[in-house]
C-alpha cells in the first residue's frame, strides 16, 4: 500500500447509566457496564491518511495540530489498526468537531469512534461493529458506545484482552426519539480529565464499591425502561446514576467536582418545572453541562419552558440520533 485514505463521522453519546471506573487502565476495560443515548448532530468528523510521505503520527484538531502527548489516545487506534491491517505508514489524521471540545459533551467519545471507523477504512479493514467497538474503546472508553445509533449499553467484559468488552444496540433511534436540550454552563477545558477523575475516585472515594454496586443494580433497570418507552422509569434510574456518579466523586480525597454555580441552577430550574407536572429528567457528565431530555414530541413543551428559565444560558437542542459510520466526503485544513 502507497496511501490509504478513509473519512468518518461519529455522533457524542451521554450515559444514563454511567461509566466510572476502570479495571484496567491501558485498555479502558470498565469495573462494570453503561448505557447511553446517542446524540443527533453533535459530530465528529475524521478523515484518515496513512502513507509513506508522513513522518509520523499527526492529528490537526479543527485547524490545530495536537501536540504529542495529546495524541497517545489516537496513538493507540492506530497502532492497532497497522497491526491488524499490516499498514507500515504513520497517518495524517483531520478531524473537526461540531461542538465544543472537552467540555462534558463526550467529544472525545465522537472523535475516537470517528477515528477508529476513519482509520480502519484508510487501512482497508472493514471492521465488524463489535471490532470496531472494541477499536474505539482503547481511544476511549465511552467512544465504544458512539459505534451504534439509539440507545446503547457497553458489555463489562470479563477477557483481560479485552475482545468481549464492546457496546451493542439496545433500541434503535426510530424505537423512542426523546428530545434533549444540553444546557451550556461553560465551554472550556475540564480541569481534570475523566481518566485521572476515575483513578481517583476509585482509589479514594469511601463510595467507590457503592457506586459500582448501584451500576450493576441500575442497567437491567434502565435497560427495560428502553425497551418499555417507560419515561417516568428513565428519569428515575438516569438522575439517581448521574447523582451517584456525582456523590462519589465529590466524597473522594480530594474531592472531585465539576459542577458550576450554573449547573445546580439548571437542576433546580427542572425541579421547579416537574412540579408543574412537564416530563423532563437530567444528566451530568463530567463537566459543568447539564443535558436534560423530555419524551418524543416533547408534548408539555419542557425544553422551551426550561431554556426561557435560564435566559442567559446558550443551549444546543438534540434528540436520539444515529450511531457512527464512514463517508466520502473528506476533512482537510
Ligand atoms: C462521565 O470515556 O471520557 O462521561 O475511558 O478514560 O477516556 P476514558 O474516559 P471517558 O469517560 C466518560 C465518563 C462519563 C460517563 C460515561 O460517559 O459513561
Amino acid at each position: 500500500m502507497t496511501e490509504g485514505i478513509g473519512s468518518a463521522r461519529a455522533p457524542a453519546n451521554i450515559a444514563l447509566v454511567k461509566y466510572w471506573g476502570k479495571r484496567d487502565e491501558r485498555l479502558n476495560l470498565p469495573e462494570a457496564g453503561s448505557l447511553s443515548v446517542t446524540l443527533e448532530g453533535l459530530e465528529a468528523h475524521t478523515t484518515v491518511r496513512f502513507g509513506p510521505s508522513h513522518p509520523r503520527d499527526q492529528l490537526i484538531l479543527d485547524g490545530h495540530a495536537l501536540p504529542e502527548v495529546g495524541m497517545r489516545r489516537a496513538v493507540r487506534i492506530l497502532d492497532r489498526v497497522r497491526e491488524v491491517a499490516g499498514v507500515p505508514h504513520y497517518a495524517l489524521v483531520q478531524s473537526t468537531n461540531s461542538f465544543p471540545t472537552a467540555a462534558g459533551l463526550a467529544s472525545s467519545a465522537a472523535g475516537m469512534a470517528a477515528l477508529a471507523l476513519a482509520a480502519s477504512r484508510a487501512a482497508g479493514w472493514d471492521p465488524s461493529a463489535e471490532e470496531a467497538s472494541v477499536l474505539a474503546r482503547l481511544g476511549s472508553g465511552s467512544a465504544c458506545r458512539s459505534i451504534h445509533g439509539g440507545f446503547v449499553e457497553w458489555i463489562a467484559g470479563s477477557r483481560e484482552d479485552g475482545v468481549d468488552s464492546h457496546a451493542v444496540g439496545v433500541a434503535s433511534p426510530e424505537h423512542w426519539p426523546l428530545e434533549a436540550t444540553v444546557v451550556l454552563i461553560s465551554e472550556g477545558e475540564k480541569p481534570v480529565s475523566s481518566t485521572r477523575g476515575m483513578a481517583e475516585t476509585a482509589a479514594s472515594s469511601p463510595y467507590h464499591a457503592a457506586w459500582i454496586g448501584a451500576v450493576r443494580h441500575d442497567l437491567p433497570v434502565a435497560r427495560a425502561a428502553v425497551l418499555a418507552r417507560d419515561f417516568d422509569a428513565l428519569s428515575a434510574v438516569a438522575e439517581g446514576s448521574c447523582l451517584a456518579m456525582h456523590a462519589t466523586m465529590m466524597a473522594a480525597r480530594p474531592a472531585l467536582c465539576y459542577w458550576k454555580p450554573g449547573t445546580l441552577q439548571t437542576l433546580d430550574a427542572v425541579a421547579r418545572l416537574r412540579a408543574e407536572g412537564r416530563r423532563m429528567f437530567f444528566t451530568i457528565d463530567a463537566g459543568p453541562n447539564v443535558k436534560v431530555f423530555a419524551p418524543p414530541g416533547d408534548p408539555d413543551g419542557a425544553l422551551g419552558a426550561l431554556e426561557a428559565l435560564l435566559p442567559d444560558k446558550k443551549t444546543l437542542r438534540t434528540r436520539t440520533g444515529p450511531g457512527g459510520s464512514c463517508v466520502d466526503e473528506t476533512v482537510s485544513d
